[in-house]
């Protein structure tokens, strides 16, 4: 029987989330997974791999130097290279889970390149298939695991603090009536910020709103400045936006502008596998001038895309784009928060009680520019470590406390108002900043807090407005932080920014 109720709690039904509940076991474990543990989450959606250095004449320490380089000097250098060193043994557990990891020859895993690496180091399935594959793969063995409890339908809120504690959890369901989950131990991975963009290509469900509850409990929350936007979105109107894996690029895919230009040489010598930063800006330029971008994989993938790019494949030709015929026009979209809720190596956040796991961590692998396919790494890596922590520090179970739950609440989310969100996030904390957009974005999200009557809506207005105040403080322009009043980086401001929600209020 599955037990009906445990003092460790998951919020969230992603890679991280998921993962860890898997370590965790047999010691039971509640995952809330509002939407299922499907498509949902970004991890699902992960067309490129994982990073790991399994090829013989690469190591852990090349891997670690790569993500530090990549992370224009705030990479937390221990950090990397801890989680490079873990890559293989995390690797070798998706294998045991049953994770079909593409093979080449002697069966030995086959990696191939992304921008930045200097090795071929990402691991895929079928092509561009690993977050589907992986997480249909931890999900069926979770539906196996007997100390797993999944919930669906049940959204979490707010972290409940005690004596400067987490203690549980608020949760809604579907009709919005308010439930509190007590736990010994909560982890928090409710992966990413897309949404609050435009156009992102995460899920619709990826609104940050994590990083909002873990700050309102009292949480310290870093680097929340640094969005990575995805330099090749394909560019037909949709959002989210269907995305063409930056592997085709590290297989000689080239970028060209309306002319059949390449242009990205004129801004960095690695071109098409410079840095993901540097690449989104050259084509957010290139577009603002009027000369559009296009991916060009004519000739390095050419008639092979069916078969070796088959999502991509798939979302070009509904779209009604034969990438064998003509290159795909693209623009960058908001793709992943390096920043978020502060945590040591073990995933522990400041808050006694709360851990973080995934993309709404801030564990410092990533500085101000993540290194393609770290981010399942990441997600795999640190689950794995909370689990252990939890553990071995064995977390007093709740004591009985009465927690008042507020009424219920049916509001549905703020549609117009959201939109107007995710237009001044685009337009004034997108790809390019400066330091009138930036205080128009504060004014405009302090003015729709005071609008906002409903918790999810609350929710992403927080969170964004903690973006827009660490955007707006620092004055220099760093990995995907780049500020038009300020394009250089400054050296006295190599360091992390750390917030905590009571700061950003003040100001
Ligand atoms: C991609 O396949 O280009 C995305 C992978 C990542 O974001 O690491």
């Amino acid at each position: 029987m599955k037990r009906d109720e445990s003092s460790i709690i998951v919020i969230g039904g992603g890679l991280a989330g998921l993962f860890c509940a898997l370590k965790l076991a047999p010691t039971p474990v509640t995952v809330l997974a509002p939407h299922g543990v499907g498509p949902a989450s970004s991890s699902f959606w992960a067309q490129g791999g994982i990073a790991a250095a399994v090829e013989e004449t690469d190591t852990p320490e090349v891997h670690a130097e790569d993500t530090i380089r990549a992370g224009a000097g705030l990479v937390d250098e221990n950090m990397a290279l801890g989680m490079a060193r873990e890559a293989r043994a995390r690797v070798e557990d998706l294998l045991a889970f049953g994770v079909p990891f593409d093979r080449g020859e002697m069966g030995l895993l086959a990696p191939s390149r992304e921008a930045a690496h200097t090795h071929r180091r990402v691991v895929r399935v079928q092509g561009d298939g690993a977050g589907r594959a992986i997480m249909e793969t931890l999900a069926a063995a979770a539906a196996r695991t007997e100390s797993i409890r999944i919930v669906e339908g049940r959204v979490a809120r707010r972290i409940v603090t005690q004596g400067g504690r987490a203690i549980g959890v608020m949760t809604r369901d579907e009709k919005g009536e308010a439930s509190f989950l007590p736990a010994a131990a909560l982890v928090l991975a409710t992966g990413g910020i897309g949404r609050l963009y435009r156009v992102t290509t995460n899920p619709p469900e990826s609104c940050g709103e994590g990083v909002a509850m873990a700050a309102e409990a009292g949480a310290r929350i870093a680097d929340v400045e640094f969005v990575q936007f995805h330099p090749t979105a394909i560019d037909v109107g949709e959002d989210p936006a269907p995305l063409a894996t930056e592997a085709l690029r590290g297989e000689g895919a080239i970028i060209v502008d309306r002319d059949g230009r390449r242009f990205l040489l004129d801004i960095d010598p690695l071109g098409e596998l410079a840095p993901r930063d540097i690449v989104a800006r050259g084509i957010f330029a290139s577009i603002a001038r009027g000369d559009g971008a296009f991916l060009d994989t004519r000739e390095a993938v050419g008639s092979a895309f069916p078969e070796r790019f088959p999502n991509v494949f798939s979302r070009c030709m509904a779209a009604g784009l034969d990438p064998r015929a003509a290159p795909i026009p693209i623009a960058p979209a908001a793709h992943y928060h390096m920043g978020g809720v502060w945590t040591d190596a073990r995933g522990r956040t400041t808050l006694p009680g709360l851990w973080a796991a995934g993309e709404v961590a801030s564990t410092g692998v990533h500085g101000a520019n993540r290194l393609a396919s770290n981010s399942l790494l990441e997600a795999v890596v640190f689950g794995a470590r909370i689990a252990e922590d939890i553990a071995l520090s064995s977390p007093p179970a709740p004591e009985a406390v009465d927690v008042r739950c507020p009424p219920r609440d049916a509001a549905k989310p703020q549609a117009e108002l959201i939109e107007e969100l995710r237009t001044t996030m685009s337009r004034d904390v997108g790809v390019i900043r400066d330091e009138s957009g930036l205080a128009r974005a504060i004014r405009t999200i302090l003015r729709l807090k005071k609008e906002a009557a409903d918790e999810g809506t609350a929710a992403m207005l927080t969170t964004s407005l903690c973006i827009a105040c660490a955007a707006y403080s620092r004055r220099e322009s760093r990995g995907a932080h780049f500020r038009a009043d300020f394009p250089k980086s400054e050296p006295a401001q190599a360091k992390r920014s750390l917030f905590d929600l009571d700061s950003i209020l003040r100001r």
